[in-house]
């Protein structure tokens, strides 16, 4: 019986591990602490190992599992930007779970950008302590207004269509614009002049690293929202912070941020954080953090818990590797796959 060891598990992942466990046949090991080069010293009798979102699988993790003879990494995810792949081409397969739910992450989208402009989380607040005042929820129509995403992928089609459900005028940026989408594309600039809404959907990568920074706020329109649901390294926070305070920046939605892999799906509600940046940003009126958690679906996690005991199958009978990533896969959207399928 194949062993696979988990990281970063909480409970409502596990669950829907659990319920395929006899359909697979795996032996199931869970680990609650992080992945990294010290962390996979515990991997030492495993066959494979299961990652998630800010698992740090730099060269020295690689090194280490390969050392034990582990040659299947599995992420739980579908952003991968936590994985060193040129180190670990040759020694370690990995794969991804590339489609869970689009509809999971653009809805959660939705609803950070209504809570935000109708203030639902402060009446919530008010009318539990019998304060019926509305004085300070003033919200806008959103029907009407210009969203503009960046990233028409999976998430931002699913995104574009629920906001032409709400009248809204969708314009959008990708350097790989969907066919047939009935999408208007427009360059990047011209998006941050026109949108009343931008919202991120693009994976972290060169290019999208900072795509939100000092120069990019500076022509948007005042008041702007900025929604971040994709990975936080494509918010500078400094800018974003130093913009909400001077009144550029009307309001922030963000369930991801960059330094979040210290401080995400843990408790710290008894310690003080180090992070000022991040206190100051929650501490805002106008901004609205969730801690990645736009995932978090019953479908989602079905999903995810399927295509990753699936991925782990496929490796173990020796098929090929439906979805394997490697450097080349990762820069250029594919790679000369061999014979078996496989990307190396
Ligand atoms: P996808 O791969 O289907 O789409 C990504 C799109 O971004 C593609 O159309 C691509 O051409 C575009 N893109 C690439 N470089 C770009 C650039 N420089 N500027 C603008 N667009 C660019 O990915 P999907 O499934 O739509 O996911 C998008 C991102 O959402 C993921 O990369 C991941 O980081 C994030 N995500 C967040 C979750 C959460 O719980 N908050 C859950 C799942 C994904």
């Amino acid at each position: 019986m194949k062993k696979i060891g988990f990281f970063d598990t909480k409970p409502y992942d596990r669950i829907w591990f659990d319920k395929l466990k006899d359909k697979y046949g795996f032996e199931f090991k869970y680990f609650e602490s992080k992945l990294n080069g010290d962390t996979a010293m515990m991997c030492n009798g495993l066959d494979g190992v299961v990652a998630f979102v800010n698992d740090v699988i730099d060269e020295r993790t690689i090194d280490v599992l390969s050392g034990f003879g582990i040659k299947i990494l599995a992420l739980r995810c579908a952003g991968y930007n936590n994985v060193d792949f040129k180190a670990a081409f040759g020694k370690l397969h990995v794969v991804r779970v590339p489609a869970y739910s689009p509809h999971a992450v653009a809805e959660h989208a939705m609803a950070l950008i209504l809570t935000l402009n109708r203030k639902t989380h402060r009446a919530y607040m008010r009318t539990r302590d019998h304060n019926f005042s509305i004085n300070g929820l003033t919200g806008f129509d959103m029907y009407g207004k210009t969203v503009g995403i960046i990233g028409t992928g999976k998430i931002g089609r699913v995104f574009a269509d629920i906001c032409k459900g709400f009248g809204m005028n969708v314009i959008a940026y990708d350097p790989f614009p969907a066919k047939d989408s009935g999408i208007e594309y427009v360059e990047l600039e011209e998006l941050f002049r026109m949108s009343d809404i931008i919202s991120l959907h693009a994976p972290l990568t060169k290019e999208t690293y900072h795509i939100i920074n000092k120069d990019a706020i500076g022509i948007m329109k005042d008041g702007v929202y900025l929604v971040n649901t994709s990975r936080g390294a494509l918010v500078d926070s400094e800018a974003l912070l130093n913009a909400i305070r001077d009144g550029k920046v009307g309001g922030a939605c963000l369930d991801v941020y960059e330094e979040e892999s210290e401080l995400f799906f843990e408790d710290y509600s008894n310690v003080v954080i180090k992070d000022d940046t991040l206190a100051r940003l929650i501490s805002m009126p106008n901004v609205i953090v969730t801690s990645h958690q736009a995932f978090l679906t019953d479908e989602a996690l079905r999903n995810i818990a399927e295509t990753t005991l699936e991925n782990l199958k496929e490796f173990f009978d020796g098929k090929g590797l439906t979805n394997e990533v490697c450097y080349q896969c990762a820069k250029y959207g594919k790679c000369e796959k061999k014979e078996n399928e496989r990307c190396f």
